[in-house]
């Protein structure tokens, strides 16, 4: 054994084990089917990508551009970024594979930024989330939207509201941009530090911020959901008056300014009340029409959404939400073999081919100590397979939660097996 202490995970990262990830695949699973009803088919892009893909699909002067990718060179002096977020790795793909449009994808995906890490706030963190590319209709910031409220709500979580602002089209937000600086440029000794040296590089920014100080500031700044130019205020009407009639309630957030500088129109935000303030957003995505062109495709609109993984877990935990994401997946059968050899190999081969669960002991232990095992696995039957039932090519039966099937144990013939298993255990 080595002298030095053992390894960790690094900071900021987790691993996801046993109970735990057993809540995951019911999540990821549970958007997968949501993301299919709503018409998208899963992409798989690689997790690193030339780092100009980032810098320019989220902005050089992007906060996670500039402080917290993890950027590298491999062996070939090419300098890669791990991805820091999902959007601009599927414009990328979208750009070099030229599908037909409107293009949907969904995707489950790390994503590393090194950020101060706190609850709700990690260096890897991992998101499930949609995009579509090809088609500015209202209509399907709509569909983007309602897809991310449907999925919550049928989680469970009740505690969350929707935000939502329209970030206009390049030409109103240059205009805007220019009123904003010029109002930030006579309230610059009252900003925040960082703001007070910073603002004018991305006035946008300061509206973002949540010292009081800035927020004293922006809150008679002009807006930019006043100033925006006629199409993207109807566009924005349509879009709110499509949620209303789905039911969705969105409040107008005229501060919702998002991180990435690749935003368009409709942006919008989730937000959960049992969440602590700066680590409450669960969701957040908007229009980004010119990202396609910025890294170097034809002018193409898109739309999309991100969620990440470990504040739902949260979240559900803060509203006491358990069922399905709870529990761990149930094991159907425990198969006790005293026998040893291929006999239980088998038989364990037949039942898993028939779709049962199965487990097993392995090493030769003793009868009771299978037993245990068969008890601690929280299977619903326990199989015994000793030299008396291999000669009469039996199987003893024992229910593991008395009560269940009416009798605790008894010995069935193994040609009857799959009938008697199919009618106790319903395989569905
Ligand atoms: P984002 O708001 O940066 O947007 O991240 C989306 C979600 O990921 C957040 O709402 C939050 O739930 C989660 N998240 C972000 N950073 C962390 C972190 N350090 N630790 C834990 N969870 C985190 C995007 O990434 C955009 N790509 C979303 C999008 C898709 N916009 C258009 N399409």
């Amino acid at each position: 054994m080595s002298d030095s202490p053992p390894f960790k995970a690094p900071i900021g990262t987790h691993d996801v084990l046993g109970v735990d990830s057993a809540r995951w695949e019911g999540l990821v699973a549970t958007f997968a089917g949501f993301a299919h009803r709503y018409g998208f088919h899963l992409a798989i892009t690689p997790l690193f990508e030339d780092v100009g893909v980032f810098k320019r699909g989220i902005g050089e002067q992007s906060e996670v551009a500039r402080k917290e990718m993890y950027v590298f060179e491999d062996r070939g002096n090419r300098t890669f970024a791990l991805r820091p977020e999902g959007t601009a790795p599927i414009v990328r793909a979208f750009i070099q594979h030229n599908p037909t449009t409107p293009f949907k994808a969904w995707y489950f995906t790390p994503a590393f930024r090194y950020e101060r890490p706190q609850a709700g706030r990690y260096r890897q963190h991992h998101q499930l989330g949609v995009e579509v590319l090809g088609t500015d209709d209202p209509m399907i910031d709509v569909e983007v939207v309602s897809l991310a409220q449907r999925f919550f709500e049928d989680l469970g979580l009740r505690r969350f509201r929707l935000l939502i602002n329209s970030m206009g089209h390049a030409q109103c937000r240059a205009a805007y941009v220019a009123l904003l600086r010029e109002y930030l440029s006579q309230h610059a000794d009252e900003l925040c530090d960082e703001h007070a040296t910073t603002w004018s590089e991305n006035p946008l920014r300061v509206l973002d911020c949540k010292n009081e100080r800035c927020v004293a500031v922006t809150d008679k700044a002009p807006m930019l959901i006043d100033h925006l130019c006629d199409d993207c205020r109807a566009h924005f009407d349509v879009v709110r008056a499509g949620l209303v009639a789905l039911g969705i309630d969105a409040s107008v957030e005229p501060r919702l300014v998002r991180g990435f500088d690749y935003y368009s129109r409709t942006t919008f935000e989730f937000v959960s009340d049992a969440l602590e303030g700066a680590q409450n957003a669960i969701g957040g995505g908007g229009r980004y029409d010119g990202l396609v062109e910025q890294l170097g495709g034809k002018p193409t609109s898109g739309i999309g959404f991100g969620s990440g993984v470990e504040r739902l877990l949260l979240t559900l935990d803060a509203e006491g939400v358990t069922g399905a994401f709870g529990a761990q997946r149930e094991l159907d059968i425990f198969l006790v073999d005293t026998v040893g050899g291929e006999a239980g190999s088998v038989l364990l081969d037949r039942l898993r081919h028939e779709g049962y669960s199965v487990d097993r002991a392995y090493d030769q232990r003793s009868m009771k100590s299978q037993m245990k095992l068969a008890d601690k696995s929280g299977a619903r039957l326990a199989l015994l397979l000793g030299a008396q039932e291999l000669a009469a090519q039996e199987v003893t039966m024992k229910d593991l939660r008395s009560g269940d099937f009416g009798t605790t144990q008894e010995r069935v013939a193994q040609v009857d097996l799959f009938a008697i298993l199919a009618q106790r255990l319903k395989v569905t």
